[in-house]
């Protein structure tokens, strides 16, 4: 469905709009409201600009288009496609370093980027972040790299109990790797992927930038705490401008089959049991993969020297709840197997977005019923083409 420009949303006074023309979702997320795929805001006089350091890119480099060329890490998959794709769609050249980590069938990530790959605006490097040889090659091997938005990780708080180590050096090792080329290439901003995971379990909601974050429960969100840290490291001590985005579960086409809401759909369709952990009260802030892209691209274009930044649909549904919502999704009524909570499982996530919304203009607008029909359309048409 086309999407139009709708009303006008309210913005700060102290923004102005760098792309004010509605733009267009990437194919696939046409979303029945309003939607200004850019929201992309700029601090305005009434605010003194914050010096920049000299030895690093300015926002011109930024928003001179022709010029921009964008690294993002992790581009193969879910995530980072997306980004890619929405970057792409509105004129900008794309640098994808990704390593087809094996994580899940890297077959799956190629079928990802067959629309990508066809663009002669986006060129894949398959390289390791860990490895700083192929980082250094991300930045010179085709353009000047104008922002990094760096979104490569070991994800998933499961696994990172089994195997620490690799999230250890993907996630920490891999991010220093990142900053240190994005300080030597002199970058304009730097977006890095962090997680909701970081606000642990004790935490009241909803979730505020604020709040303490030293107490992760899970070997992937203290490795989303480091590379946080080490963020605000690279930025005190090279100035370097950052801009750290907390996304909140985030879902819909071409998400990690290991994901709940991936699972439960196969599940479904499959006619089996739905494995539900704990007494389905737990709650999650299921995030539209649209509007995540939205918020990266908002957070690439912003002037923000140094933020971190709640992503999150700001509408938490418990986990009997979402099993419902897939059911009704995929037009089966799911039947539940009730298990033991998981270690390293937060009970809640609930993201205050009034940050994102007075710095970046950005607002979530996709249901989970609007994402989750996407989400089985895309499923379906997948299967069909199999
Ligand atoms: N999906 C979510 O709900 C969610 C929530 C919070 C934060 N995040 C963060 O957002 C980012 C993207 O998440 P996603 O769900 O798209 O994850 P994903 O696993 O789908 O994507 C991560 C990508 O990084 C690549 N990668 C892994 N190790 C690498 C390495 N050593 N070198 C190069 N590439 C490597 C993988 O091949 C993959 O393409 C991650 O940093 C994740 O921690 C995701």
């Amino acid at each position: 469905m086309p999407c139009g420009p709708g009303p006008a949303r309210p913005r700060e006074p102290t923004f102005r709009a760098l792309f004010t023309a509605p733009r267009p979702e990437p194919s696939g997320f046409a979303h029945p409201g309003p939607c200004v795929y850019t929201v992309a805001v700029e601090a305005s006089s009434t605010q003194p600009p914050e010096p920049k350091p000299a030895s690093h890119g300015t926002d011109e480099r930024l928003t001179d288009r022709e010029a921009r060329t964008i690294l993002v890490t992790g581009a193969a998959e879910f995530i980072g496609s997306h980004v890619s794709e929405a970057l792409v769609a509105r004129g900008d050249t794309v640098i994808g370093l990704d390593n087809f980590d094996p994580y899940y069938d890297p077959a799956i990530k190629r079928r990802n980027l067959s629309d990508l790959s066809a663009d002669d605006r986006f060129s894949l490097l398959e390289g390791d972040i860990r490895d700083p040889a192929a980082v250094e090659e991300a930045f010179t091997a085709a353009r000047p790299v104008t922002g990094v938005i760096h979104l490569a990780a070991r994800a998933g708080v499961r696994p990172s109990i089994e195997r620490p180590l690799d999230y250890a050096t993907t996630n920490v090792d891999g991010t220093v790797n990142l900053l240190e080329a994005a300080r030597r290439h002199e970058v304009a901003r730097f977006i890095f992927g962090s997680s909701s995971s970081v606000y642990g379990a004790a935490n009241t909601v909803p979730f505020s930038e604020d709040q303490r974050i030293d107490r992760p429960i899970s070997p992937y969100a203290a490795t989303k705490v480091a590379g946080e840290a080490l963020c605000y490291t690279w930025h005190h001590l090279h100035a370097l401008p950052m801009v750290l985005l907390r996304f909140f579960t985030v879902y819909g086409p071409r998400q990690r089959p290991d994901l709940a809401i991936s699972k439960f759909a196969h599940l479904l369709e499959a006619g089996e049991p739905i494995p539900q952990f704990g007494d389905g009260s737990s709650s999650r802030d299921y995030t539209y993969v649209a509007d995540i892209a939205r918020g990266v691209l908002a957070a690439l274009d912003s002037n923000l020297d140094f933020e971190i930044i709640n992503l999150g649909s700001s509408s938490p549904i418990r986990l009997d709840e979402m099993i419902e919502a897939v059911g009704q999704a995929v037009g089966v009524e799911p039947v539940v197997n009730v298990l033991d909570n998981q270690p390293g499982d937060v009970p809640r996530t609930y993201a205050d977005v009034g940050r994102a919304k007075r710095l970046l203009g950005w607002e979530p607008r996709w249901t989970l019923a609007e994402g989750l029909r996407e989400f089985v359309a895309w499923r379906r048409r997948m299967s069909a083409e199999a």
